[in-house]
């Protein structure tokens, strides 16, 4: 008799054994659906003991950090801390045309950043217990949270998929042997839509539980050619305008993902009686069971039109929009 409310009761009586009276839990957030139910059911096991993290690598979508913040710390009152590394991970990333140099290099980064923050943390705990001998209620990080799904489990264990070995993603492993962390997986037997049942009953606000997915890489991998300040802010004006239409439009739940791509070409335009010379956004919209295969969505082309129009007259270096009409295979999700 397998319900979602036994399955957290549960789950959070088995947190709670496994990581017994002291020690710290330490996760990485990201603002998408996994990460946010793990650290809320974390903090429901064993509340401030569990420590998460978001690193703003300056390639995320506009204003995210700020969002991730006010829902998981202010709403949801996990014990958050967002680290804003976004001028280093911009530094490494300049001139970087290549797609799997971008993914390195922030992959990387991320776990370097990482593991700062954890030290930080446990230099802070070990302070407090000077302070305070109290706090050895807490002591010290023990754990690596991680929202692993069953689908990534049994991927894992049974073949390296497509996505695994063509393009890299990234992981902390490094962190479980530098600091000797144990591996906590609260979601690894579940399915994406029963992540999505628990995030709702934990109280995740619906237009998260139900959000496209995000790589890693973020707009890094959308913006091709060098990923600069001014670049990223373009694609994060066009992604924003472009998402908040489709949600406008009752169309986000029909489509799996939906983004805008940035190219590094010019094209010609006019705007008012003036000659343009400016950049082409791509939009790019697929529905799919499991990103393996994908069809590109039909809009109804009233949207397409004000979507189009909005990106024209509200970005600035942006004068031509275009649709990407191609599945997968042969062309990918993403375009790097
Ligand atoms: P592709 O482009 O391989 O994308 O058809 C399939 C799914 O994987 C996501 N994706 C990534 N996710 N790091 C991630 O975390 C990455 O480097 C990465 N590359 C692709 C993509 O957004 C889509 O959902």
């Amino acid at each position: 008799n397998w319900t979602m409310e036994t399955f957290i009761d549960k789950e959070i009586a088995r947190i709670r054994q496994i990581c017994g009276e002291k020690g710290r839990v330490i996760g990485a957030v990201s603002g998408g659906v996994d990460s946010s139910v793990a650290a809320k059911l974390m903090h429901e096991a064993i509340g401030d003991r569990f420590h998460a993290v978001m690193v703003d690598n300056g390639v995320l979508r506009e204003n995210e950090a700020i969002q991730v913040h006010k829902m998981l710390f202010e709403d949801l009152g996990v014990n958050l801390t967002v680290v804003d590394a976004s001028d280093r991970f911009l530094t490494k990333l300049e001139g970087v045309e290549d797609p799997e140099q971008k993914r390195k290099i922030i992959g990387n980064m991320f776990i370097h950043v990482f593991e700062e923050e954890a030290a930080k943390i446990e230099a802070a705990a070990e302070k407090e217990l000077e302070e305070n001998p109290k706090a050895e209620a807490k002591g010290k990080i023990e754990w690596l949270l991680q929202g692993t799904l069953y689908p990534d489990v049994i991927e894992s264990i049974s073949f390296k998929g497509p996505s695994a070995t063509i393009k890299t993603h990234h992981n902390v492993g490094g962190l479980l042997k530098d600091m000797k962390l144990k591996l906590i997986e609260p979601l690894r037997e579940l399915f994406k839509d029963e992540v999505r049942a628990l995030g709702r009953l934990l109280g995740i606000p619906a237009h998260l539980v139900g959000r496209h997915p995000f790589p890693g890489p973020g707009l890094a991998i959308r913006i091709l050619g060098p990923v600069t300040r001014e670049q990223v802010k373009i694609a994060q004006k066009a992604d924003t305008i472009y998402i908040d239409e489709i949600r406008r439009a009752g169309l986000y739940d029909q489509i799996s993902q939906a983004f805008a791509v940035l190219l590094p070409v010019k094209a010609v335009g006019v705007q008012g009686d003036k000659r343009t010379y400016d950049q082409v956004v791509v939009l790019r919209a697929v529905q799919t069971e499991d990103f393996m295969t994908a069809d590109w969505y039909v809009f109804p082309p009233e949207v397409l039109r004000r979507i189009s129009s909005r990106i024209t007259n509200e970005v600035a270096g942006v004068n031509r929009v275009t649709y990407d009409i191609s599945s997968k295979p042969p062309g990918t999700v993403e375009w790097l």
